[in-house]
């Protein structure tokens, strides 16, 4: 028996089940929200998708907790949006109280299972689950770099006219403007990607992936959906099929990259155990420098969440 929760049915959360639901590897899907009724229609819609694409996952949804009972995997996407007026500290207080609460509900239900935040600001909401749970830091892991990496790769293959499947690429650092596209470790079946494209195109593509989100944002008046709940999925299939799959995600550093105590995105292998292992590129001084930049942008956001002594 294999089982997968992931708790907020909105954008995300609804995409990340219905994706998850299509893979066909877990026995069963819950789907949870504090808005029950919903979480409850969205799992039912999902279920009956069922006969039509061809699955057999189950999936039930709703507001009691007691559905979510020994899962392996948790998926939280419970949260809000930043709305006009908001600052940001009401932002990472309203957030962090929610995943707080989340996994607080979570671990009555089940022991030990392995987390998969998507809550934003996601770097510091990944930190304030861990603190919550009492997990070890292989079992608590953000999704952001498969996202910011699929938005990397979705421009490189418009610009070089190929398939986004034939792109492999690495990113670092936090979940926002600062993250780091690693172009040196960029290929396109192979082929460093700085010999099929000019310098010039591949830093405005950069810089575009750096705002991806915000430029969603622009466009719908909300954030994005689609791909986050296929990000955090793929993330989730890799680690019940225990894959170890390499992509970047959002772990605790240890000593890794020169940096202690913080979660921040680097290349992580997953499989059975959640982290398997981080693994440790050799970055050059510019690379490093930039990786630094973004982990202390992460780090102010980390230290203003303390602050709350909301953990
Ligand atoms: P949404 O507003 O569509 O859905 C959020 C859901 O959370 C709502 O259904 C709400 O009822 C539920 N919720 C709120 N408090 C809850 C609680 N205490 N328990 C259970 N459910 C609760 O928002 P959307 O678009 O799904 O985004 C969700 C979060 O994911 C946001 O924080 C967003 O910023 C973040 N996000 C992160 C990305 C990433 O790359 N890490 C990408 C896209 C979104
Ligand atoms: C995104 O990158 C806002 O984190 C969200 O789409």
């Amino acid at each position: 028996m294999s089982k997968v929760t992931v708790v907020g049915a909105g954008n995300v959360g609804a995409t990340c089940a219905n994706v998850l639901a299509h893979a066909d590897v877990f026995n069963e899907v819950v789907l949870i929200d504090i808005q029950g009724n919903m979480a409850k229609g969205k799992a039912l819609d999902t279920w009956q998708q069922a006969a039509v694409d061809g699955y057999s996952t189950r999936v039930a949804g709703g507001d009691d907790y007691a559905l979510t009972a020994n899962s392996d995997i948790v998926v939280i996407t419970a949260g809000i949006p930043r709305k006009p007026g908001m600052s940001r500290d009401d932002l990472i207080s309203t957030n962090a109280k929610i995943v707080v609460s989340v996994t607080q509900q979570i671990l009555k239900y089940t022991k030990n299972p392995i987390i998969i935040v998507v809550s934003n600001p996601l770097d510091v909401m990944t930190y304030a689950c861990w603190k919550a749970s009492g997990l070890s830091d292989k079992r608590v892991i953000g999704m952001a770099g498969v996202l910011d990496t699929g938005r990397y790769r979705a421009f490189l293959a418009e610009a070089l006219n190929c398939s986004p499947k034939d792109i492999q690429a690495m990113l670092m650092g936090g979940h926002g403007d600062t993250m780091v596209p690693l172009p040196r470790y960029t290929t396109v079946s192979g082929i460093p990607v700085t010999e099929l494209i000019k310098k010039d195109q591949l830093d405005a593509i950069i810089e575009r992936t750096k705002f991806g989100g915000g430029e969603l944002v622009n466009l719908m008046g909300t954030s994005a959906w689609y791909a986050p709940g296929a990000a955090a999925a793929q993330m989730a299939i890799s680690i019940i099929k225990n894959e170890n799959r390499i992509y970047p995600c959002c772990v605790r550093l240890n000593g890794q990259y020169k940096l202690k105590d913080i979660f921040v995105g680097a290349p992580v292998k997953l499989g059975k155990k959640g982290v398997q292992d981080i693994i440790k590129l050799k970055l050059k001084k510019d690379e490093m420098e930039l990786l630094h930049q973004s982990a202390a942008a992460v780090k102010d956001i980390a230290d203003a969440l303390d602050a709350m002594n909301i953990l």
